[in-house]
């Protein structure tokens, strides 16, 4: 557009001064100047034509322009914050995309068009032929999270596909494992639209990258670009994740706390991992900067040695050495230790790719939650796994981990003597086996005046059951002082059982 305003600019102040020429022309025409001025003539005339050949080309350009804009405009969710907005830049670099006119706009299958949060985690997510680890990555992010923190996070889950029953299939899965998450807007479920993706068929080969690497390469740029540009108005913050990560616990405030402290330096990514794209995170204002490089280049090289050249577009002179480069780029980038997220899949989405790679820095998980518990003799019916026994977990020294409960399993805490217990916490699950939770399983006491006619099972007094893995609660002081405490499992389990967490309150 700007070169044909130009062009006619150019027409018009030649239009302009042949005109001035023949108003010179009137006062005094010296003969000399005859020809001279019937030339000129001529060429008002071809100004003139040329002219209004601009004129009707540039109306040509509004009316597509105006069409154009109309199309774009079309939203068939009908609502704007499940819109990209589009950077017009990105048709140059992917021209596909103006095939269809919502060849940009997501497919959100699960959202609240949740906003203004100070943190949203990506995790793309694509089909794998072996294991996935979509679920696992997800409660472990989920792990522990408090309230407050639940409100102030987005955590989108991008399915990197076209194949509407796979994303839908993904989208259940979340569900049936998240239903409050997703409910409260904390879990989004998106994929691209069909026709995001270009024709992957004749790509270059590059860099000595086998055709199939090539072709994974730069999707992965586009993946990330896609869910970058889908996220980029949701939030303050924006880190990177992949679907076969484990987070360590307190990742979110730890990670908040360092970008607070961070704030008034020039970074354009901080690093809560050392492997690969795992862990990055950028300010959401730089976001649309890093996806039109990427999206530039997409074709061209992995993402994340895109990355690194931002970086070295940004700051690096090439009339300095190499040592020179790293230490300029290193101001615009700070790693966090120890690192926050692991891998755990050994399978890459590139098929026949493994990737064991092992974050060094992770460190070890808090398995457990240590408490000092009143004395008492211990009874179940649960087989313990290795040393993991019931006794242990009770001092504090290990978590209980026990084959799979039936129904009609037992735990008995039994006090030597009747003492007075104002609560009690039991956990189940921990961040290595977050599945490993107890299934229909209450608390019940044993109050130590209860009628000694009954049967000891039939005294026993429901106080609580276990909800998504915990039960916690107090004991009223009519059941006081308590003789015993036990855990009845009602229905048969599909997986063993950790308990993370055993807290007598006295
Ligand atoms: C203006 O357009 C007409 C038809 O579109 C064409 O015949 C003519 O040559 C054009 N004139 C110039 C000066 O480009
Ligand atoms: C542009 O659109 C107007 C009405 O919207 C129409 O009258 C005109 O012919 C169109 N011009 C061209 C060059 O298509
Ligand atoms: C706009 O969309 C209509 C129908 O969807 C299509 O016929 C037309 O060519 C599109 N226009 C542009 C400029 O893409
Ligand atoms: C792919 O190759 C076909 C035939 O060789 C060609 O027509 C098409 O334009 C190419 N597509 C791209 C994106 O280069
Ligand atoms: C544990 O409970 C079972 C069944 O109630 C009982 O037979 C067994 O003697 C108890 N063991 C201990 C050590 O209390
Ligand atoms: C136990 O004692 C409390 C008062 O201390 C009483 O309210 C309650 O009914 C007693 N329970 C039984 C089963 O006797
Ligand atoms: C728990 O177990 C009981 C008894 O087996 C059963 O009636 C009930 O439906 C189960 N509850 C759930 C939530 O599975
Ligand atoms: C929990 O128990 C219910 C039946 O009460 C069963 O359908 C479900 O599969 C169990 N879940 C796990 C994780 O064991």
């Amino acid at each position: 557009m700007r070169c044909h305003r130009f062009k006619c600019l150019l027409a018009f102040v030649c239009f302009v001064s042949v005109t001035w020429i023949k108003s010179v022309h009137r006062d005094a025409v010296p003969p000399v100047m005859q020809t001279l001025y019937e030339r000129l003539l001529a060429a008002e005339e071809r100004g003139v034509e040329v002219n209004r050949n601009l004129s009707s080309i540039l109306e040509q350009l509004r009316n597509l322009s105006k069409a154009e804009t109309l199309n774009s405009t079309k939203q068939p969710t009908g609502d704007p914050g499940q819109q990209i907005h589009l950077q017009p830049n990105i048709y140059f670099y992917m021209p596909h995309l103006r095939r269809h006119s919502d060849s940009l706009v997501p497919n959100v299958v699960l959202g609240q068009g949740r906003r203004g949060v100070s943190m949203v985690l990506g995790v793309p997510t694509v089909k794998r032929t072996k294991q996935s680890y979509l679920v696992s990555t997800l409660q472990s992010l989920l792990f522990n999270l408090s309230p407050s923190q639940r409100q102030d996070l987005l955590i989108i889950v991008f399915v990197a596909e076209v194949d509407s029953d796979y994303v839908n299939s993904i989208a259940q899965a979340v569900s049936k494992n998240f239903p409050t998450d997703v409910q409260s807007g904390l879990l989004e479920v998106v994929s691209p639209s069909q026709f995001y993706y270009p024709d992957f068929s004749n790509l270059t080969e590059t860099l000595g990258d086998s055709k199939e690497r090539v072709k994974w390469r730069t999707k992965q740029n586009l993946d990330f670009s896609f869910l970058m540009l889908y996220a980029k108005d949701k939030g303050t913050y924006y880190v990177q994740l992949e679907d076969d990560v484990v987070a360590k616990e307190g990742y979110y405030d730890a990670m908040k706390t360092f970008a607070d402290q961070e704030a008034s330096k020039p970074w354009i990514y901080l690093e809560f991992s050392q492997l690969g794209f795992i862990g990055k995170m950028f300010r959401t204002r730089d976001l649309a900067m890093i996806t039109d490089f990427f999206l530039m280049f997409h074709r061209d090289k992995p993402i994340d040695w895109l990355l690194d050249h931002i970086l070295w577009v940004k700051v690096c002179n090439p009339e300095k050495d190499a040592k020179h480069c790293a230490t300029q780029k290193a101001s615009l980038k700070q790693r966090y230790k120890p690192s926050l997220f692991q891998h755990v899949g050994l399978h890459s989405s590139l098929p026949g790719k493994l990737q064991p790679l092992k974050d060094k820095d992770f460190g070890k998980q808090t398995l457990y939650f240590p408490h000092i518990n009143p004395p008492a003799a211990l009874n179940s019916s649960l087989q313990h796994y290795q040393q993991h026994s019931l006794q242990r977990a009770y001092r504090g020294e290990d978590f209980f981990w026990a084959l799979t409960p039936v129904k009609g399993d037992y735990i008995i805490i039994q006090f030597p003597q009747p003492i007075h217990i104002t609560g009690f916490l039991f956990r189940s699950g921990n961040t290595e086996n977050f599945g490993d939770k107890m299934n229909n399983t209450t608390v019940e006491v044993l109050p130590s005046n209860g009628s000694t006619q009954d049967e000891e099972s039939e005294r026993y007094t429901r106080v609580g059951e276990f909800v998504d893995g915990v039960a916690a609660g107090t004991i009223e002081d009519t059941l006081q002082p308590v003789s015993a405490l036990r855990l009845v499992v009602h229905s048969n389990s599909d997986v063993w059982t950790v308990m993370s967490e055993i807290y007598i309150k006295v």
